[in-house]
């Protein structure tokens, strides 16, 4: 079960100036029809994700078995969308601990920072080990370069063997990879054409590496189907959870001047869900001076880092608390306690979380600073794929609201043809000249 308590950003609890009332919502009872319609009609198209629920994973199912036999590691070669999904569902539902119990092992090499990449490449042993490569355009440069140096180093250690440990998750007929795996004879999935790199954790890139990790991956998507036949019946904004979330979001910025949405989760296995949805809220919806900037926290770190400018800084915040009921594993505090620390004898170490985030709620309330608090009973693949389900959903509809395409990046292609130019790729010579231009060094300071 997951419950979203909105109470703290309503107008009964922060006042006019800050909350918002009841009949703002309201007033947005017809553009969610016109919406909801646009939203259904586009199903098929960039709304791809919302197919997801219902597709056929037998074959994901028999390749993980496989894996599980014989390999002891799986390494997800991917970045961003092709990346940040399959690292979210494996630390929500199997714990940060996972790596230390179990196998296969399980790793992301994203960055092309060659520390991360040791990091990962000493942990394990390449014979053990299957490397799955993920990218809808099958050319991003941090994956393609992390795989040509995995790919020599299996030639090398393996020999003839070596394609026994890649699969290549990508476009079905576009790209390098398409073309390198079809050549090659390497096991394949495909990415639906028509799905977005951030809203693709659902599919054959998210699911695979859930399945190896033993996340039972139907539980996952009935829970993203619950979410799909909730949003599908309720077009009242108070009952379609996905709308309520963009709603309030998008009220709160452009009426009241929100412009920063801080996600705080009060568990660690929720930090990278956190980094997940920074990628799709400020990805989808950060365009033509639109948008609001994700800000990622963590609880109860963060109440001794980040709070003090909720607080008290500038009244351009919207929180959102993540919380899980269940903790599997807890810890009571217990023995010669002093007499000054009496107050948490008998507390566990969840107790005092629980009562830190209702302090930092309460603080923020008194401050008159919006928050939402989604609690989740437990991370299973359930609840899990639900809340997938609902922040592609909320991410999806807040785009139309804005009026923006939240499905395309156009913003992130400059940067990556700047990079393009600089390493020599043919055809992006004019783009070196023009990165000679915008980067000259016009002040600088050496110490
Ligand atoms: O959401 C997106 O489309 C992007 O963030 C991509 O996921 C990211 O750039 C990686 O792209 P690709 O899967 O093509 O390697």
């Amino acid at each position: 079960m997951i419950k979203i308590d909105y109470s703290n950003v309503m107008s009964e609890k922060l006042g006019e100036r800050e909350g918002i009332l009841v009949q703002e919502i309201e007033a947005y009872r017809q553009i969610i029809l016109d919406l909801h319609k646009e939203i259904y009609n586009r199903k098929d198209k960039d709304f791809y994700f919302m197919n997801l629920p219902f597709q056929d994973i037998s074959k994901i199912k028999e390749t993980a078995r496989k894996i599980k036999e014989n390999f002891d590691c799986f390494v997800v070669v991917g970045i961003g969308g092709s990346a940040l999904g399959n690292q979210t569902v494996q630390d929500a539902v199997n714990g940060l601990d996972y790596n230390l119990k179990n196998f296969p092992k399980f790793y992301v090499l994203d960055n092309v920072d060659p520390e991360k990449f040791a990091l990962v490449m000493d942990q394990i042993d390449v014979r053990k080990t299957i490397f799955n490569v993920i990218t809808k355009s099958g050319s991003t440069v941090e994956t393609v370069a992390n795989f040509l140096i995995v790919l020599d180093m299996l030639k090398t250690v393996i020999g003839d063997n070596w394609k026994r440990h890649i699969i290549i998750t990508t476009d079905p007929e576009k790209g390098f990879l398409r073309k390198f795996a079809n050549q090659e004879g390497i096991e394949s999935f495909d990415i639906p054409p028509n799905l977005g790199g951030r809203f693709s954790v659902l599919s054959n890139v998210g699911l695979l590496s859930a399945a190896v990790c033993g996340i039972d991956i139907d539980e996952l998507l009935e829970g993203a189907k619950y979410g799909y036949q909730l949003c599908e019946k309720s077009i009242d904004p108070f009952g379609n959870p996905a709308y309520l979330i963009g709603l309030i979001h998008y009220i709160a910025n452009v009426k009241k001047g929100k412009t920063i949405s801080v996600m705080m989760a009060y568990s660690e296995r929720l930090s990278s869900f956190v980094n997940w949805y920074r990628q799709l809220w400020a990805e989808s919806l950060g365009k033509e001076g639109l948008g609001q900037t994700p800000v990622k926290s963590i609880g109860s770190i963060d109440q001794h880092s980040q709070i003090q400018l909720y607080i008290d800084g500038p009244k351009d915040k919207i929180v959102t608390f993540l919380n899980i009921e269940e903790s599997f594993r807890d810890f009571e505090i217990t023995g010669d306690i002093p007499t000054d620390l009496e107050y948490l004898k008998g507390k566990t170490l969840k107790q005092i979380l629980d009562i830190e985030l209702e302090g930092t709620k309460a603080a923020l309330v008194k401050a008159k600073v919006p928050n939402l608090t989604i609690t989740l009973d437990k991370p299973s693949p359930f609840n899990i794929g639900l809340l997938i389900y609902l922040y592609e959903m909320a991410t999806g509809f807040s785009g139309l609201l804005y009026k923006v395409n939240p499905f395309d990046q156009p913003a992130v292609e400059e940067g990556k043809n700047f990079a393009y130019g600089l390493m020599g790729r043919k055809g992006y010579e004019e783009k070196l000249n023009e990165y000679k231009n915008l980067s000259k060094i016009t002040h600088l300071l050496e110490i």
